[in-house]
């Protein structure tokens, strides 16, 4: 069993709560109603921007291990949902900043007034309304993939929850089967 870089570990762990802090918080941003949750929202989801803009060149530079033993079809299937995981993680935030624009002219994250694309453009309000679907779909895909994770620990009794998973406290809770 070969971990990744810790480095890596570090920012899918924090990508995976910072994702659920923004879908739980998920609503109007500009509705008074959500003025809390919504510069919750909007914050959380620029922060899972910024991770995976650190993370995929991290990723060139270091790598990833090769994976555990598995057949040909689960290996392109994993390969597929993580690719699509990725391209959900950059595309939500995009979508939600055009769907934002679409929505105001002006919105305030905390202190500082966020740049806004011209909502006139046809390609913001196209994109902006793919926002709430592909945050669903988003939820969706990482649940199954969490699902797929926990599977391949309990069930295939393989190492590849350990690879993900930090230290040695807590390799211990979860001890690779092989
Ligand atoms: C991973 C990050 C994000 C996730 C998972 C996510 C998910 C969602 C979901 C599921 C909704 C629909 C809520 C509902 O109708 O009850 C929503 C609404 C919204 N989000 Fe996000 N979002 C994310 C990031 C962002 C960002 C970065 C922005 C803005 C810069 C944003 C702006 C909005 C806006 C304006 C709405 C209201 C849409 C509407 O009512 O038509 N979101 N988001
Ligand atoms: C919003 C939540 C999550 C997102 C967006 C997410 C995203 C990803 C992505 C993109 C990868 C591919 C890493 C790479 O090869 O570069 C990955 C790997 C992995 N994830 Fe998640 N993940 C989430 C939650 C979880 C949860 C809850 C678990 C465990 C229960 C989990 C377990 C794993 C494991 C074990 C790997 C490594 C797979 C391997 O090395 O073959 N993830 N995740």
């Amino acid at each position: 069993m070969h971990r990744h870089a810790s480095a890596l570990i570090l920012i899918h762990w924090l990508t995976a709560l910072v994702v659920v802090v923004a879908y739980l918080a998920s609503g109007d941003p500009t509705k008074a109603s959500h003025a809390l949750s919504g510069q919750i929202h909007v914050a959380s989801g620029l922060v899972v921007f910024l991770l995976v803009l650190i993370r995929l060149p991290l990723r060139l530079i270091v790598g990833v291990p090769a994976g555990e033993p598995a057949p040909r079809w689960q290996q392109r299937l994993a390969r597929a949902a993580h690719s699509t995981l990725y391209g959900l993680l950059l595309a939500v935030p995009l979508t939600g900043w055009a769907e934002l624009a679409d929505k105001t002219s002006q919105f305030a994250l905390f202190a500082w007034t966020l740049p806004l694309p011209d909502a006139q453009m046809i390609w913001v309000r196209a994109l902006g309304a793919a926002h709430t679907v592909l945050g669903d779909a988003l939820i969706w895909l990482a649940g199954l993939h969490a699902g797929a994770a926990l599977a391949h620990h309990y069930l295939l009794r393989d190492g590849t929850l350990a690879r993900m998973l930090p230290g040695r406290g807590w390799r211990t809770l979860f001890p690779p089967k092989t």
